[in-house]
């Protein structure tokens, strides 16, 4: 009996070394442990021994017993804790899920291409505040309190920081960095150009949104005239549009400039034939633009009797818009990837 146990013992181990599943382990369990299992018929015959045989023979067989049954408690455990559900478990043969890249919005890709035409001339990016004082926004640029002029921008007001009692708004254009850039630049000359989000209290359609990016120029000088103003415009309306785009300036208003102007270009559609896109004008006005204020140029702190500037300001939605005929402005902003996705 004695070698009979030792045999199984020895058998019973080695088999379950090879067990790799624990399915295979529960086969096992039943072969040996189980009530009709090899081990346990084993047990049973003790009672059968001469009566000085069996406290012996019992304690060995249940030594045994003992032994296989943790051996076979810890295979169940270490193959639980190899066992991945198979939900868990990698398919390493599926197809590999294409991560969704960002791309640059066309907004901005325009403002890019601006950047790269200015730049050459000398014009560094410089940027002011969203939230911007009465002062700035309108006073400093010559459109006082009650100006008629102050009906040209509807105004989004909000409430000022605490304490504090002038007039906060999100500014209407970028022209108050104008009043900033000189003052921090005085008496330097400048050459900026000024990106950023503008805002106004208008009803939204195809051509107009409540929140929209300008760029400004700005330059001061001491002999900056109305020729470099032409030269300077025309110059990016050739390279933004074409080299064979004509340009035409007519006279406009903006307080904050004398004299004014804006500037279209030939329709970039029909050729200036006359077309929807132009209004059958044959013309596209891009932007406002003028020679400084000498009032402007005294509030920024530069003396007016040594000093001239010009000064523009551009939608570059409206850039864009004509640059891919894209005809509703709202599409830049309606998050929808199947327009963005055309841009990347
Ligand atoms: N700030 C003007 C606007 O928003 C544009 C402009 C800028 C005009 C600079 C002249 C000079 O309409």
């Amino acid at each position: 009996m004695r070698e009979q146990l030792e045999g199984l013992r020895e058998k019973a181990l080695q088999e379950l070394e090879g067990v790799g599943d624990l399915q295979g382990a529960e086969e096992w369990r039943v072969a040996y442990l189980g009530r009709r299992g090899a081990l346990t018929k084993i047990l049973r015959s003790v009672g059968k021994l001469p009566p000085e045989e069996r406290p012996q023979a019992g304690e060995r067989a249940n030594r045994v017993k003992r032994e296989l049954t943790q051996a076979w408690e810890a295979k169940v455990e270490a193959l639980k804790a190899k066992a991945i559900p198979p939900e868990e478990r990698i398919d390493v043969t599926l197809p590999g899920r294409k991560p969704l890249l960002g791309t640059i919005h066309p907004v901005t890709r325009t403002l890019w291409e601006i950047y790269d035409i200015f730049a050459p001339m000398g014009f560094q990016v410089v940027e002011g505040p969203e939230v911007e004082w009465d002062r700035y926004n309108f006073e400093l640029l010559n459109i006082p309190k009650d100006h008629p002029a102050r009906d040209m921008f509807a105004t989004l007001y909000v409430a000022p920081p605490y304490g504090r009692s002038q007039e906060m708004m999100l500014r209407t254009h970028t022209s108050p960095v104008q009043i900033r850039t000189m003052e921090r630049f005085c008496p330097e000359p400048i050459r900026v150009l000024i990106p950023g989000r503008c805002y106004r209290y208008e009803s939204v359609d195809a051509t107009h949104e409540w929140m929209f990016i300008q760029v400004e120029g700005l330059a001061v000088g001491r002999e900056v005239t109305m020729a470099d103003l032409k030269g300077v415009l025309t110059a990016f309306a050739r390279q933004m549009f074409g080299a064979e785009r004509k340009v035409r300036f007519r006279c406009d208003y903006f307080p904050f400039v004398e004299p004014g102007a804006e500037m279209a270009i030939d329709c970039i559609v029909c050729q200036g034939e006359g077309c929807r896109v132009c209004g059958y004008t044959g013309w596209l006005e891009i932007l406002g633009a003028g020679m400084v204020h000498p009032e402007v140029l005294r509030n920024g702190g530069y003396d007016p009797q040594s000093y001239t500037g010009f000064a523009f300001g551009m939608g570059v939605e409206r850039i864009a818009m004509l640059k891919h005929s894209i005809d509703d402005i709202r599409l830049f902003y309606g998050n929808d990837l199947r327009f963005l996705k055309q841009f990347s």
